[in-house]
């Protein structure tokens, strides 16, 4: 797609049209080497990667698909009230092109989080109906045998819940871990489930989102990068249940 640089700049978060048209003229922004000073110059949004400042490259993103490995201690709403939130995490122009959150986890739980502007997307993964798999990787405050296991698999009765409510599959790691799949996201699921079968859980990290894995991103805690192609493929590929 062709368009002038000041839309494609204002498009990619660098802010306003008015502030996208300063830099323009400042001659802060380069593409291929060559500074751009007009505002209307039209470019290929194909393959174009934008310089700014002459140090900063931008590759040309339609939409963001990205995935956080999310640390202790912040919150995933848009209004944080008493940690900071994820998006904090982001560069600005990810936060300046409305990048949100797909769906929460608590300020406690680690792990993995994807982070996107398009609506559909977000719609999809986030959505009860489509029940996208989860995998979260539990510690445990008692140690626990496979019976606890086979109790969540079975399903567990929550307060306000008309039936009981099943995880996808558990599995016992070791006494204090517990690795559990759920296709549902409920308000604190699986602290409730655990609780409900008479355990505790005392910290806990998503470890995978459909086929995708936490581990296989090699993000620390913190860190955040683009999904790939076949990484945004892998959301919606079968999750490995360890059976
Ligand atoms: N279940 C919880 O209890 N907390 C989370 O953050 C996610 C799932």
């Amino acid at each position: 797609m062709k368009l002038a640089i000041d839309r494609i700049l204002q498009s990619q978060g660098f802010g306003t049209r008015k502030g996208c048209r300063e830099l323009v003229t400042d001659g802060d922004v380069s593409i291929n080497g060559e500074v751009i000073d007009d505002w209307r110059t039209v470019v290929e949004t194909d393959g174009l990667v934008i310089t700014l400042f002459g140090e900063e490259d931008w590759p040309y993103r339609a939409q963001v698909y990205a995935a956080l490995n999310k640390p202790p201690n912040y919150e995933c709403s848009r209004k944080p009230s008493h940690h900071p939130g994820i998006l904090t995490l982001l560069p600005e122009p990810l936060r300046w092109r409305d990048v949100q959150p797909v769906g929460r986890l608590d300020h406690d739980t680690t792990g993995l989080i994807l982070l996107s502007d398009d609506g559909a997307f977000i719609h999809a993964q986030s959505h009860p109906r489509h029940h996208q798999p989860k995998t979260y990787l539990a510690t445990l405050a008692e140690p626990a045998t496979q019976a606890l296991a086979d109790e969540l698999q079975s399903g567990v009765q929550l307060h306000d819940e008309p039936a009981p409510i099943a995880a996808l599959s558990a599995r016992l790691v070791d006494p204090l871990h517990l690795e559990i799949m759920l296709d549902q996201g409920k308000y604190h699921q699986v602290k409730r489930m655990l609780a409900a079968a008479g355990n505790h859980c005392a910290a806990l990290t998503r470890v995978a989102i459909g086929g995708l894995t936490l581990s296989s991103l090699n993000l620390a805690e913190g860190e955040w990068c683009y999904l790939t192609e076949a990484q945004i493929v892998a959301l919606n590929s079968e999750p490995d249940t360890g059976a």
